[in-house]
């Protein structure tokens, strides 16, 4: 009688036990093995899996339209938590059934307009939005920010990814992390790693020596890891060096966690590969979205022995660690009620900071607002306000051109937009009608272009006092962009460019290209014919407005290029070594793809260039670029004072004042390369170590700004030691408006070499 009145005894005591942030171990120890394999796997209502429903007895779809959850254990208290999908906002479907209420999000400049601020505190700021949007909607982790390296200019998602430079990469992460952490709600910072194309995605082998791995396409990573510590890393679809990345123990144990000392959870990125087993002795916590037959195979393999238990209770405590930080398990109490016109306010704003005024002749912008325009292009009044795939966002709406001259006062001329705004009609029910069921349709796809005839232009360029033409294009998810009539122009946007420079020019008149893309296209071509080229990128739901600001001078660009734009794409290092081969079938079992003859530019990647990735090249090697690194004009300009360097303990900091000698206010970026003494390895030219912006300084105002560097920033990593290593000797510090624009320099001198060992991981599998 008293055994059994104890073993009840312990069982009320088992039944009653719930997770505390207190008590991860009792909870652990209390769990069986399905129910530690249960929480390491996610839960996708889409895919009807009615599992978790039975657990919790509710809705597993707690916020529609989110992309993914964890599951729930009632008897142990473990709530479900939401994690929906970034970066550009939240996203989530915006009406529900039989419910008359809406759950729009904000949409914000893409990831690349925000990077071409280098302003960290303004990243930061618009984090503190999204973050507020993402816990008020009930949500607990936004899957973003995605920070791989712009390696092509064709990769279709470059406009969610920040730069080709990790240093830019790596600090506008860290900042977007703070601010939406901030909030209480987590990040997942992705798609870790090498994540740089998107043909092929799920089965392609990046093949990458180390040195660029670790300088190149892992240094960003490390860089938010250490300064933001977001709540989760999203593994990436892709091999690396022969293994997918979620199952790879040297990118997720050893460098991440034991080299960079991550404490968070590593969640796969979205779909379900066969090698459950060996993502989780890697270290990848989380399976999304997950499913049954992962489960099994993490119990299976526990049971054979393959998982080690420990592996997954190191696993599963991580899982706790997180459920116990976020707003689901702390009991938040959602409004569903964001501030959405507060937030309006900060995309608006933090827009304009990132565009980049490329060519300004005779000070045709600021324009004034008595000027008719005549307005060209068809996205001029079907604006892209972000690109396409799971970084869309569904916003309550867009502000075109259109929209944005007119609320600025702007005439424009009527029988021109009359004209566009029918063909707009038209294209929309034509697109429409011809599509075709399946594949890829997230979001707003680009209409095509309207022809205008010259004679039409001629009357525009009499009535009008300057004309803007808008060319927009569209990318995103799930394929890359084309050579031809997408990073080109196509003929029909050459003609109207060249017959509105023409006919506008002959009568002393202006014209004014905007660009609307999230992405590098082509312009050594064209760039001389207009008098002026703001790339505006896809600048959220305010778009037109924020245009409109700029145009006005209302704000004064400070946006400046963090990637560059080549004469040509066979320019580019990587064009040869890009993929162009759709697998014909991806959906292949893997044991037969892996057993067909392997393809370069199908089934691998051969990163050739190794670190010479953007500026990097051109720069070192000399080959003339339509616009480099760094670059963007401004309404004013700025003056940059004699460096001061002082030694710190582990490297330097550097102030430099900067002096607004314009006559309007303005904000400066300002960029710190620097070139390492000969020696030790072989490197570019120069490389950006750090960066700083001024707040808006009146004409006559000026700002110190400070840069720290420590002797770690400025080593290389060397394949043969498998150190990374600061050669002793002379540094010079370039601090430069833009990577060929440098305004003033200074010494650094490193007396002893320097070197932090690593491991030998992740050697790559083809020959490079
Ligand atoms: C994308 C991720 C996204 C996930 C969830 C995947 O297809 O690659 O970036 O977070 O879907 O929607």
């Amino acid at each position: 009688m008293i055994a059994a009145a104890a073993l009840l005894m312990a069982g009320t005591t088992m039944a009653q036990l719930k997770l505390q942030e207190n008590n991860i171990d009792e909870v652990l120890k209390a769990m069986t093995l399905e129910e530690k394999a249960t929480l390491c796997v996610g839960y996708s209502h889409a895919q009807g899996d009615a599992g978790t429903n039975g657990i919790i007895g509710q809705h597993t779809d707690m916020v529609p339209g989110a992309a993914g959850a964890t599951r729930p254990i009632a008897r142990l208290g473990i709530p479900a938590t939401v994690l929906t999908d970034g970066p550009a906002g939240v996203r989530i479907r915006p009406t529900r059934e039989g419910d008359p209420n809406t759950y729009y999000a904000t949409g914000f400049p893409v990831g690349t307009a925000l990077a071409c601020t280098w302003n960290q505190e303004l990243v930061e700021s618009v984090g503190h939005s999204i973050g507020n949007e993402v816990l008020e909607y009930g949500c607990d982790v936004l899957l973003a920010p995605g920070m791989n390296i712009h390696r092509s200019p064709l990769c279709g998602r470059n406009f969610e990814y920040y730069s080709e430079d990790p240093v830019v990469s790596g600090k506008i992460a860290a900042a977007y992390v703070r601010g939406i952490q901030s909030q209480n709600v987590g990040t997942s910072i992705k798609h870790f790693a090498v994540n740089s194309q998107e043909t092929n995605r799920s089965m392609v082998d990046e093949v990458v020596s180390q040195r660029a791995l670790r300088e190149i396409y892992l240094k960003g990573f490390e860089i938010a890891v250490k300064e933001s510590d977001p709540w989760t890393v999203m593994s990436s679809y892709n091999q690396l060096n022969g293994e997918f990345t979620q199952q790879s123990h040297g990118l997720l144990t050893t460098i991440l966690r034991d080299e960079w000392g991550y404490k968070g959870i590593v969640m796969t990125d979205w779909g379900s590969k066969e090698g459950t087993v060996k993502a989780v002795i890697a270290g990848n916590d989380l399976m999304e979205p997950g499913n049954q037959t992962e489960i099994d195979r993490i119990v299976e393999g526990v049971k054979n022995g393959t998982i080690p238990m420990a592996d997954l209770d190191r696993n599963a405590r991580r899982i706790l660690e997180y459920i116990v930080l976020t707003p689901r398990f702390k009991g938040y109490k959602f409004s569903n009620k964001p501030d959405l016109k507060a937030h309006a306010a900060v995309t608006r704003q933090s827009a304009t900071e990132g565009m980049v005024l490329l060519k300004n002749e005779a000070n045709t912008l600021p324009m004034s607002s008595t000027q008719k325009v005549a307005v060209f292009g068809i996205t001029s009044y079907d604006f892209i306000a972000g690109g396409t795939g799971s970084g869309d966002v569904n916003k309550a709406y867009t502000v075109d051109m259109m929209t944005g001259l007119s609320n600025a006062g702007l005439q424009v001329t009527q029988g021109l937009a009359s004209l566009y705004t029918r063909y707009k009609a038209y294209m929309e029910e034509k697109v429409e009608a011809d599509r075709q069921a399946g594949g890829w349709h997230w979001g707003k796809e680009m209409l095509p272009e309207m022809a205008v005839s010259r004679t039409m232009i001629d009357k525009q360029a009499a009535e009008a006092d300057i004309a803007i033409i808008t060319l927009g294009r569209q990318a995103g998810e799930g394929s890359d962009r084309k050579e031809a009539d997408d990073f080109n122009l196509t003929q029909v946007e050459r003609q109207m460019l060249t017959d509105v420079c023409d006919a506008f020019h002959l009568v002393g008149k202006r014209v004014v290209v905007i660009l609307n893309m999230g992405n590098v296209i082509e312009t050594a071509s064209w760039k001389a014919q207009p008098d002026a080229i703001l790339m505006a990128w896809q600048p959220g739901q305010e778009g037109g407005n924020s245009v409109a600001d700029v145009l006005l001078g209302k704000e004064n660009p400070s946006g400046k290029l963090t990637m560059t734009f080549p004469v040509a794409l066979t320019d580019v290092p990587s064009s040869h070594n890009f993929p162009n081969v759709q697998a014909a079938a991806p959906e292949m079992p893997s044991f037969m793809r892996r057993s067909r003859v392997q393809v370069k530019n199908r089934d691998y990647t051969l990163h050739s260039e190794g670190i010479n990735v953007g500026y990097r090249y051109f720069n070192t090697v000399g080959v003339a670029v339509s616009y480099p690194f760094g670059f963007g004009l401004s309404y004013t300009t700025f003056a940059y004072s004699k460096p001061v360097v002082k030694a710190t303990k582990d490297g330097f900091t550097a102030t430099i004042t900067v002096t607004n000698i314009g006559s309007v206010a303005g904000k400066e970026a300002v960029q710190l390369y620097v070139s390492a003494p000969a020696g030790g390895l072989e490197k570019p030219a120069q490389e950006l170590k750090a960066f700083a912006k001024t707040r808006s300084l009146n004409p006559g105002e000026s700002e110190v700004l400070t840069f720290k560097v420590s002797n770690y920033d400025l080593a290389s990593f060397n394949e043969a030691t498998q150190a990374w290593e600061t050669a002793a000797g002379k540094y010079v510090l370039r601090f430069s408006a833009n990577v060929e624009d440098t305004r003033a320099t200074a010494i650094y001198s490193l007396a002893k070499a320097q070197s932090v060992q690593c491991n030998a991981v992740l050697a790559p599998n083809h020959e490079l």
